[in-house]
């Protein structure tokens, strides 16, 4: 071949390649028209590496430079293109994923726990930082526990505070989680310190009062225990829940298994004592009842009253709920309406 002839063959792929890099814009057609060019078998320069063999042998040592210089110069070419087409491609990704920091972002709709299971766990809390144990007694109860053993046997003008469901004559649903303090004391001796959280069930609906509900007993037995244990434990209790300034007031009352017996008020935390709706302009929120363990009651179970002594406490987990968190009807705790539970959280 001609010295000319070759000379107008590289250029003419030189300006080929020049003319359809320029058309190119992804990485992908930079290897295609590549593999053209170069490709081993088909390449357009290793067609001229081909024919070679047909140069005369004088020519071929200036056949073969030029024809590298051009396979150099294409290599090189060709790399050039392919990092710019990776920079495009990379501008464009950053392009198409960016991010719209200015939009507003999905509202997050977390779960809360139900306002009851939260007052439960609350008290649970507050208990077992006093060292307080958990004892979950029996929704079935039967008679001697719920009543008998607490000294309120058949007939007790008691009976009548706690409208029973019976199951049959022997087995009721349970009125009260101090049936608990029975199984507790038959079972272990003191120091005694438990915390029986639990549903009862009362023929009782109204606002106030619904015909399930869930109560928290709390059970201390050990020697020289005092209505003074008993203020010192509920006075913290309605501290921690309804603030440091609350105090506790102790009102006489009458359980058949605590002698003596209170209500026990706390001053009102949203008036501070001054009288408002909420107390009911009395200053005092009537919140548990409570009391000595009554000496019948550990003679039952088989604790010595002279060398032992205790006290008794049982809280109203929906009525702590309700006054905490401004709920004027016990209802709104039990009808599951989304709108209302959302809205009472004290984990937001
Ligand atoms: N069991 C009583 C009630 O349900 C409350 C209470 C518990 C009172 C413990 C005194 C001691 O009304």
């Amino acid at each position: 071949m001609a010295d000319n002839a070759l000379q107008e063959r590289i250029e003419a792929i030189r300006a080929e390649i020049r003319e359809k890099a320029e058309g190119l814009d992804s990485s992908r057609l930079v290897y295609e028209m590549k593999k053209t060019f170069m490709d081993p078998k088909q390449g357009k320069i290793s067609a001229l590496m081909k024919d070679m063999k047909n140069i005369p042998a004088e020519q071929r040592a200036d056949y073969g430079k030029a024809v590298n210089e051009l396979k150099t110069w294409a290599l090189d070419h060709f790399e050039k293109i392919d990092r710019k087409m990776k920079e495009l491609e990379l501008k464009r990704r950053y392009e198409s994923e960016k991010l719209d920091i200015t939009m507003p972002a999905k509202k997050e709709t977390p779960g809360n726990l139900h306002p009851v299971t939260q007052m439960r766990e609350q008290l649970i809390d507050i208990f077992s930082g006093m060292g307080f144990e958990i004892y979950e007694g029996s929704e079935i109860e039967n008679d001697y526990y719920n009543f008998t053993a607490l000294n309120t046997p058949q007939d007790h003008p008691a009976r009548d505070m706690q409208d029973t469901f019976y199951l049959s004559p022997e087995f009721l649903l349970r009125t009260q989680t101090s049936s608990g303090q029975i199984h507790v004391m038959e079972n272990k001796k003191p120091p005694i310190k438990i915390l029986s959280p639990g549903k009862v069930f009362r023929s009782d609906d109204d606002a106030t009062h619904s015909p399930m509900f869930s109560q928290m007993e709390g059970l201390v037995v050990d020697k020289k225990i005092t209505l003074c244990d008993l203020k010192g434990a509920l006075d913290l209790f309605v501290q921690k829940i309804y603030g440091e300034e609350t105090t506790t007031r102790l009102r006489p009352s009458y359980f058949p298994f605590t002698e003596p017996s209170v209500e026990v008020d706390c001053s009102c935390f949203s008036c501070g004592g001054k009288g408002c709706g909420l107390c009911k302009g009395t200053g005092w929120i009537e919140v548990l009842g409570a009391g000595v363990v009554n000496r019948k009651v550990l003679a039952n179970c088989g604790i010595d009253p002279d060398e032992y002594s205790g006290f008794a406490f049982g809280i109203g987990i929906e009525r702590t709920a309700m006054l905490k968190y401004g709920i004027n009807n016990i209802k709104l705790l039990f009808e599951s309406d989304l709108d209302v539970l959302k809205q009472i959280s004290d984990y937001q």
